[in-house]
């Protein structure tokens, strides 16, 4: 080995790395991310090596405190990293021997990087589940607190973004907390799934050495030891789960940013978003601009690259580990950056936003929003089977629509040259209040039954 070899393997090697090999080789820029990971994982090891009586208990205390140091230098910015290292398990493995000498070489024993990245990985990945399922509570709690204060006010539903049929505000901010609510159990269950240890692998066949895994699942919140070694160094399908989750809900967030954008416009008026979450143009004064909703919509972009870039690292790897696994790290962090983000600032987007009622209501009065209740009112008063009903009501549509006004407004006469059955009860069910007030069916937008699913919520959320 000359002095040039690597340090950690380069028993073999007469020569040092080329520039280039050493720029394509290393992960350090990156993986330092995973240095909190990768000394809990080292810890758990060498507590788990002295246990067994493969370490002496001295060399295990010694490697235990000296990660300690490790991480607190790496933490307070003090840590040299170097890319002739590689990444940042030998980086922190260097710094041990540093620190105490020959025991730092005895941490390696029964172990590889191969389990060790993927249980640092995983360490990593599990955490981001919790923080989103935490970001999606908090996100969760905002819409609950917009639909309790507006469980009754009035707004268009839409299919095409045409007015369909009138709903209640408080409705439509439910809806996003039952969506929000599937993508925390996608979380839940990938973090459920993922939680099993790849450490004690080793390299890919296991060890002779006498280890414990139970020991270092148990250690490391683990659920118990994945019970195939090279299934263990082999996969990320957790990433992938994460990433998956990720896009899902990224998606869903940029349908509710969509919507955000359109309802804070002059034409709309249905939201103001705060100041605190808008900014202004350096040209036009009177510029007020959803900036935040805007870049929530676009993160879906960068997080399903991250997803499709993953499936195409990992697709055709032979089993076990290869080097192409290096760069299943970058995306999955950017993705992770970005779905956080992105929840927090929608989450004080709708803390902060305020719906404006008389918007909302006069939107809703307008497009004949409740000719679905007359041709109801049709079918359930007159006996008309629907599709006549549906007839009828068209027509007078069309007559409301030549006259320039809204259903509501037409006369009895009028009403009753559509249809001789027609009585002055029907006006009972014109309006957009008695429209909400009657679908009451279970999960619809009567406000009673609004109520009733932000009260399983708020239990839910507490
Ligand atoms: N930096 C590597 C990675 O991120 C660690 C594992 C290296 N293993 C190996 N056999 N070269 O995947």
């Amino acid at each position: 080995m000359t002095d040039d070899a690597n340090s950690m393997w380069g028993g073999r090697f007469a020569a040092g790395p080329d520039a280039i090999m050493e720029a394509i080789n290393a992960s350090i820029g990156f993986d330092q991310r995973l240095a909190a990971q990768d000394i809990e994982g080292s810890r758990a090891h060498a507590a788990m090596l002295a246990a067994t009586g493969i370490l002496s208990d001295s060399d295990a205390k010694a490697i235990r405190e000296g990660l300690l140091t490790v991480l607190s230098e790496i933490e307070s910015g003090s840590f040299q990293f170097s890319t002739a290292l590689e990444d940042i398990h030998m980086n922190v493995e260097a710094r041990l021997k540093d620190l105490i000498g020959e025991p730092a070489g005895r941490l390696h024993t029964g172990r590889s990087r191969n389990d060790q990245v993927a249980t640092d990985f995983r360490l990593w990945v599990r955490g981001q589940c919790d923080a989103a399922i935490s970001g999606i509570r908090a996100l969760q709690k905002a819409l609950v607190g917009q639909a309790e204060a507006g469980a009754d006010w009035v707004m268009p539903g839409f299919t095409h973004l045409q007015t369909a049929q009138p709903v209640t505000w408080g409705h439509h901010m439910m809806a996003y907390v039952e969506m929000l609510g599937r993508d925390a159990s996608r979380f839940e269950d990938a973090r459920n799934r993922m939680n099993e240890s790849p450490l004690g692998a080793a390299a890919l066949a296991g060890t002779s050495f006498p280890i414990d895994r139970e020991m270092t699942a148990k250690a490391l919140g683990f659920d118990r030891p994945m019970a195939n070694s090279l299934d263990a160094v082999a996969d990320r399908d957790f990433a992938l789960e994460f990433l998956s989750a990720s896009a899902i809900c990224a998606m869903h967030l940029s349908r509710f940013a969509e919507e955000l954008v359109i309802w804070s416009s002059a034409q709309f008026r249905f939201v103001a978003m705060s100041d605190r979450f808008s900014t202004g143009s350096s040209i036009m004064p009177q510029k007020k601009n959803p900036d935040a909703a805007e870049l929530v919509r676009a993160k879906i972009g960068r997080i399903l690259g991250a997803t499709v870039g993953l499936f195409t690292v990992m697709k055709g790897l032979p089993l076990t580990y290869s080097k192409d696994m290096q760069e299943d790290k970058e995306q999955v962090f950017d993705a992770a950056d970005s779905l956080m983000l992105a929840l927090a600032a929608m989450e004080g987007m709708v803390r902060d936003m305020s719906a404006n009622p008389e918007a909302l209501r006069s939107a809703a009065s307008s497009g004949f929003s409740t000719a679905t209740d007359l041709a109801d009112w049709l079918v359930r008063e007159a006996g008309l089977p629907f599709r006549d009903a549906h007839h009828v009501t068209g027509r007078l549509v069309a007559m409301a629509e030549d006259a320039g006004i809204d259903l509501p407004d037409l006369t009895l006469d009028q009403m009753k040259s559509a249809h001789d059955a027609i009585t002055d009860d029907v006006f009972t069910v014109l309006g957009v209040d008695n429209s909400v007030a009657s679908r009451t069916s279970y999960g619809g937008t009567a406000p009673e039954q609004v109520r009733a699913q932000i009260a399983r919520w708020k239990e839910a959320l507490t």
